[in-house]
């Protein structure tokens, strides 16, 4: 969708992304999704993280000394993942980071482990761009391999950001976030505004971000025509998914 005056998702706000999420504990999701992994019995610590955006996640994987690997189709959001991480970790393949996009990518190795965290298949507009992504995963991963993902409910996107306005204020950065949910698609558009105060100026970045919840049935029926087991569980639980939760979490295995 493109707006007068409104950039494409991820494109001017990559250098606030990290401040602007400093409210999500990361660390607890990547220790219940390493809880998971032990679950499934896989010792091999390589993981393929999917929309790895900035890169928070890579880091926290990279302590518990998993070779990690990060794609993600912003230029922008890799530039400020790279400078996460030291020239030396780059060039000894501990973290590896490619532009790639996730409705069709290929590694040149597969993976035990891949990730798909924080909203980022919502990104995804279409069923079919759904299923590519899950097929591009399935290829990507080894025999056994798990994909561990989050996605917003229809219950989020319709409810909890409806068409409503939220203003925050975090350090200097004021952020207005102007939501529409079109009932018919299932996709929330949001319009996010971006004011960053800096040495007495202002300066000001808007993009438009669009997201489309699937109905729990759709998203198990996808990843089952691509030959997954799937389980899907309410986020950061072990309880079966609901319509009425606001972020629900997938394990997918390949068998
Ligand atoms: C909400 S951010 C999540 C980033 C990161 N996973 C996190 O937890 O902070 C969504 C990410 O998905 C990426 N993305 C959106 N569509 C994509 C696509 N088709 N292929 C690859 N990356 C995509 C964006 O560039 C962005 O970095």
């Amino acid at each position: 969708m493109k707006l007068e005056g409104f950039n494409p998702p991820f494109t001017k706000i990559a250098p606030y992304y990290d401040r602007l999420m400093s409210f999500v504990n990361y660390r607890s999701w990547v220790n219940h999704i390493e809880r998971i992994i032990m679950m499934h019995n896989i010792k091999e610590k390589i993981l393929l993280d999917i929309a790895c955006g900035t890169g928070v996640c890579l880091e926290l994987w990279l302590e518990k000394g998993y070779r990690v690997i990060g794609l993600d189709a912003s230029e922008s959001m890799l530039d400020v993942c790279r400078k996460r991480f030291s020239q030396n970790l780059l060039n000894n393949g501990r973290v590896k980071l490619i532009q790639q996009d996730m409705r069709n990518f290929s590694l040149d190795e597969q993976v035990p482990v891949a990730t798909c965290l924080y909203d980022s298949l919502n990104y995804l507009l279409t069923s079919e761009e759904l299923l590519n992504c899950f097929k591009s995963v399935y290829l990507n991963l080894k025999d056994g391999g798990i994909f561990v993902f989050d996605m917003n409910t229809r219950h989020a996107l319709e409810v909890e950001w409806g068409n409503q306005r939220f203003e925050r204020r975090d350090g200097p950065i004021h952020s207005i976030w102007d939501n529409t949910f079109e009932p018919v698609t299932g996709i929330s558009t949001l319009k996010l505004t971006l004011n960053v105060y800096q040495n007495g100026d202002i300066f000001t970045f808007k993009e438009i971000h669009q997201e489309r919840a699937y109905p729990i049935d759709e998203i198990k029926k996808l990843l089952s025509q691509v030959g997954f087991e799937v389980n899907l569980y309410r986020h950061l639980t072990f309880n079966p998914a609901s319509e009425f939760d606001t972020r629900i979490m997938g394990v997918a295995r390949k068998i």
